[in-house]
């Protein structure tokens, strides 16, 4: 049996992406052998055929997705930029770190049996055993509450910050293209290690909870990180639950975009406010399963094209 698929490149969107045409896709599919379905008159693919497809050379990428406060979308920005670079192609580990485990119950997964990030560093538990495989591309190393004494941990036993994590990563950072972490809205231990270890960490704003305080604190945490370990990590700031219908929004862009350094760190792409996103992950399903258009996918794509650097790559023959 040909296995079904779960999360969805369409031909419409593969054709937009490439430049070609919806029927040149469809053909490059069939010529090339590749598994895809039908549904609604619809033709879409998943990972492995994307893989084949776009042929992209993804830069290898660790990205962390942290701010202080909770509730401006490090998870679902997290949760569906991961599945959309694997539909991409591109071999993807996501890292839960808050205790709260909210990336892992939005991949539907109970983790109260697998190992977590601290057993892997308490009990000296191997990284692989850790890593659950949740959709073709997309692998995942569960959070739950144990993951709460991190910060504790990471200090009383003394780990290097700017090693604790990458250690871990070392070990099978070149099976994947791109590592995802999700951080707890926190400034500790923990959120620093995986700042260490990234090689770009994104901020997601929400207009309605916007304060220059909270981003500041990020961004000196970051520097000062930054320069302490002689490491370069980007800050990417990203605007999401975007209405340029709100007087609210606009003037949070026009505050960002006069500011002499988050100017420069702000991305082309917002993240509009969509319904989508919460309805999926409450039905345990992801913006990428349905067919149905939605400002989510689109804003999510285009997020993932420019954090990837994908746009302009299309090496497809
Ligand atoms: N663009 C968006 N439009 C509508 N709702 C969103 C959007 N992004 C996130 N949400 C919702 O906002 C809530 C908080 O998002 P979440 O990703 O959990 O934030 P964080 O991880 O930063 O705490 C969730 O209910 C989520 O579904
Ligand atoms: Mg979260």
């Amino acid at each position: 049996m040909t296995e079904v698929i779960d999360v969805k490149m369409t031909t419409p969107e593969a054709a937009d992406f490439l430049g070609i045409t919806i029927q040149h896709v469809h053909k490059l599919l069939k010529t090339k052998g590749l598994h895809y379905q039908k549904s609604q008159n619809r033709i879409f693919f998943g990972h492995e055929a994307a893989k084949s497809l776009f042929n992209t050379p993804f830069k290898r990428k660790i990205i962390t997705f942290q701010i202080v406060k909770g509730g401006t979308g490090k998870t679902s920005l997290a949760h569906s930029f991961a599945i959309r670079a694997s539909l991409y192609g591109a071999k993807v580990l996501c890292v839960d770190l808050d205790q709260q485990g909210n990336l892992t119950s939005a991949f539907n997964f109970n983790p109260d049996k697998t190992p977590v990030i601290v057993d892997i560093i308490n009990e000296g538990i191997n990284v692989r055993d850790a890593i659950i495989n949740i959709y073709p591309g997309v692998d995942l190393i569960p959070s739950r509450i144990e993951n709460a004494v991190l910060d504790n941990i990471i200090m009383l036993n003394k780990h290097p910050l700017d090693r604790v994590y990458s250690n871990i990563l070392e070990k099978i950072k070149t099976d994947y293209d791109l590592i995802i972490i999700d951080c707890p809205p926190a400034l500790g231990q923990s959120v620093a290690a995986a700042t260490l270890a990234s090689d770009c960490v994104i901020a997601p704003l929400t207009p309605e909870q916007f304060s220059l305080s909270g981003l500041k604190i990020t961004h000196d945490e970051l520097s000062g990180l930054s320069r302490k370990y002689g490491k370069k990590i980007d800050l990417k700031i990203v605007l999401n639950k975007f209405d340029n219908r709100t007087a609210l929004s606009s003037e949070v862009l026009t505050t960002l975009l006069s500011h002499d350094i988050y100017k420069n760190m702000l991305s082309k792409s917002f993240i509009r406010s969509c319904q989508e996103f919460p309805n999926t992950i409450y039905t345990g399903s992801t913006i990428f399963s349905t067919l149905k258009n939605s400002s989510a996918k689109e804003d999510i794509d285009l997020f993932t094209r420019e954090i990837l650097e994908l746009n302009g790559i299309r090496t497809t023959n």
